[in-house]
């Protein structure tokens, strides 16, 4: 059971007072019966709700792939700007799952679904991460073993084995299973380089297109959402 007027602040129609006076002006149906106390708790998963006519269908949880460009952080609030500044959507809760460096770009996903996000940042569940990294001396094609084999960051830490791809002299695809802090830039640092450009162009099914511009994002499709809750 949910409140009504969280019910329709989390599909869309604003903010609680927004959504009060949608109430107030008598917009609201539940069961074929206009509402008049915002207080009043509903049955999400069975109640009929109807907004100025409209039917209103329970869907709890809402995805949104960002592009996240240079300067913000992944975090909800903060003294710096977040990504969620770069969100306009009605939807309380939203938040992002896992984190990118400040200087870090690419795909991001928002969502308020925490189970999923939970599970998605479980190294138990290997989800693949994909980054474009840019570093600065030639890649050496022996690099690729190193990383299959597991970087050692320190006495605590061991990386399990990543897939490197490399594309030009001084840029590859590294492909991780776990989300270690600053994980990429400490591996390449381990093996000698730096990197210079770290952007994330995959987290499991899905994928960062070229023509999502940085700072702005999409809804995802039903098949992207369906196929990202599959796990094996
Ligand atoms: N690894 C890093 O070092 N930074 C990121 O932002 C993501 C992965």
């Amino acid at each position: 059971m949910i409140r009504i007027d969280k019910f329709l602040a989390m599909h869309g129609y604003g903010s609680r007072a927004q959504v009060k006076k949608l109430i107030h002006d008598q917009l609201v149906f539940v069961d074929g019966e206009v509402i008049k106390d915002p207080k009043i708790k509903v049955d999400e998963t069975k109640a009929e709700v109807e907004v100025n006519g409209k039917q209103v269908t329970y869907e709890p949880y809402q995805y949104f792939l960002l592009n996240k460009p240079k300067g913000y952080i992944s975090a909800t609030s903060g003294n710096a700007l977040t990504v969620l500044d770069l969100i306009e959507e009605p939807y309380p809760d939203l938040f992002p799952c896992g984190r990118l460096d400040k200087d870090t770009t690419g795909l991001l996903l928002i969502t308020n679904n925490g189970p999923l996000a939970h599970r998605l940042l479980s190294p138990k569940h290997h989800v693949e991460k994909e980054y474009e990294v840019i570093v600065d001396l030639p890649l050496k094609e022996d690099l690729i073993q190193e990383f299959k084999k597991g970087i050692r960051l320190n006495a605590e830490e061991l990386c399990q084995p990543a897939d490197l791809i490399i594309l030009s002299d001084y840029m590859c695809h590294l492909i991780i299973r776990e989300g270690k802090f600053h994980q990429i830039k400490r591996m390449f640092q381990k093996v000698g380089y730096e990197v210079i450009e770290l952007k994330r162009v995959r987290m499991k099914n899905l994928v960062l297109e070229d023509s999502l511009l940085p700072g702005t994002y999409r809804k995802l499709t039903k098949e992207e959402i369906t196929e990202l809750n599959q796990f094996e």
